[in-house]
């Protein structure tokens, strides 16, 4: 689901934004976009020397504006058809022969009456046809939604465009809601882009009550995963390239919501293997591990364990057994630095001992050169050479000079 607000599309970067989506399209991404026009529906109304009456934060929709209203939602969603329907040779659109479909998917109904104020033809989602738009993007077509709904007697309603873009969301089930904004992300007090926030750190910035745009979207993204959805991200329109890092990058782009178990932990797979290399190459590289080459991990895979975020691996530890001393080690345990300090690496430990017990281990041992405390917070005790199985003593690496720790599982 992509919220697209009015400003986003009058911006010079809409180009660039057009040519991601036409990108995930073609890569098979199903696509919905609910369009806003705010600023053009003002632009429209100042105009024709309208003044709205703003109420609680929505437009009081009255007869006389209504039909601007409406020109001015139509020529915003002509004006995205055109965008994506682009071909010219010279341009990444050359062949993109994306399929727009829109229609009449939302049902609305009035909001009526809010503190003594009629908002008329202001309305809000009474129904989404999530069978109909679920029909198209299986035939391959992005969904464009604008901010309007068709009431059962017949009339139109303005919509807030967040609010239909997280029912559709919902109703649809969707993997992830993506709200552009002029800013990109959450900004905290202190001025610091807040990557990541759970549904309760959500709520702290909703406290807020603001009226600006941003404000709106993270309360899209706050109802969105509340309701089902996955994950929603906050990204702005402004820079280029947005949609494709917050999807393809590890670190994503601006902010993202989610619910809070949104992390698992897992046995490693063959396909991890990138994942697992891009994490622990820099230490490797930096003498904290061991080095591994791309052969190696591709064979011992299976002693891995991995903790996951959407799709991405941001932390990896390897239990190597040694049946016969009942023993196992525990090696390349890393947290990618993003994610560190947040007792990830505690909860792949944790998980990794339930799994040692259950494999009748009794013992874990490590040999580390720098991470010496953090073991001992773990639980683990120094020790020495002579209480590593023999097959690692004769192995050990005197120039490195690691180490050793060792830690009693409770049976
Ligand atoms: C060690 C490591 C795995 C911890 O990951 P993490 O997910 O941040 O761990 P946790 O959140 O459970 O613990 C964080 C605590 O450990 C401390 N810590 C991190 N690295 C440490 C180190 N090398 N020595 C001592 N303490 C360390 C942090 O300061 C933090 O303490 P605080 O909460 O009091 O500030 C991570 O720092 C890392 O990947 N380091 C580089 C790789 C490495 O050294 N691996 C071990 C070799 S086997």
């Amino acid at each position: 689901m992509i919220m697209l607000p009015g400003a986003a599309i009058t911006h010079a970067n809409f180009a660039n934004i057009v040519h991601d989506i036409a990108l995930l399209n073609n890569l098979g991404v199903r696509i919905v976009i609910v369009h806003g026009a705010r600023q053009q529906i003002d632009a429209k109304l100042e105009n024709h020397g309208i003044d709205s009456v703003i109420h609680h934060g929505s437009r009081v929709t009255d007869t006389a504006s209504l039909s601007h209203l409406i020109e001015a939602i139509g020529s915003t969603r002509f004006a995205i058809e055109a965008a994506l329907s682009t071909g010219l040779p010279n341009s990444p659109m050359h062949h993109a022969n994306l399929h727009v479909r829109s229609g009449n998917f939302v049902t609305a109904m009035p909001r009526g009456v809010v503190d003594g104020v009629d908002l008329q033809y202001t309305g809000k989602v009474r129904a989404v046809d999530a069978h109909g738009l679920d029909e198209m993007l299986f035939n391959g077509a992005i969904a464009l939604v604008s901010p309007i709904g068709y009431s059962v007697t017949g009339e139109v309603f303005n919509l807030t465009y967040t609010e239909v873009a997280t029912q559709i969301a919902i109703e649809l089930g969707a993997d992830k809601l993506i709200a552009f904004t002029k800013e990109n992300g959450v900004i905290n007090d202190a001025g610091e882009l807040q990557k990541q926030l759970t549904l309760l750190q959500c709520e702290k910035f909703l406290l807020k009550k603001e009226t600006t745009d941003s404000h709106f979207s993270l309360k899209a993204c706050y109802r969105a995963c509340d309701q089902g959805v996955n994950r929603a991200q906050i990204i702005s329109y402004i820079e280029d390239g947005g949609l494709i890092k917050e999807l393809f990058t590890r670190d994503g782009f601006g902010t993202m919501v989610h619910r809070d178990s949104y992390e698992t932990i897992r046995r490693a797979r063959i396909d991890d293997v990138g994942g697992i290399l891009e994490l622990i190459e820099p230490l490797e590289a930096e003498g904290i591990l061991v080095r591994r080459s791309r052969e190696l991990l591709e064979q011992e895979v299976g002693h891995f364990t991995v903790m996951e975020i959407d799709g991405t691996i941001i932390a990896c530890s390897a239990l190597y057994p040694f049946v016969q001393d009942n023993a196992g080690e525990l090696a390349c345990m890393v947290t990618h630095p993003d994610y560190q300090g947040q007792s990830k690496a505690a909860k792949l430990l944790s998980h990794i001992e339930k799994q040692a017990s259950k494999l009748t281990m009794t013992q874990l041992f490590v040999l580390t050169t720098q991470t010496a405390h953090w073991f001992l917070e773990q639980g683990f005790t120094e020790s020495t050479l002579e209480i590593l199985p023999q097959e690692k003593q004769t192995i050990y690496n005197y120039q490195r000079n690691s180490k050793i720790f060792v830690k009693r599982l409770k049976s």
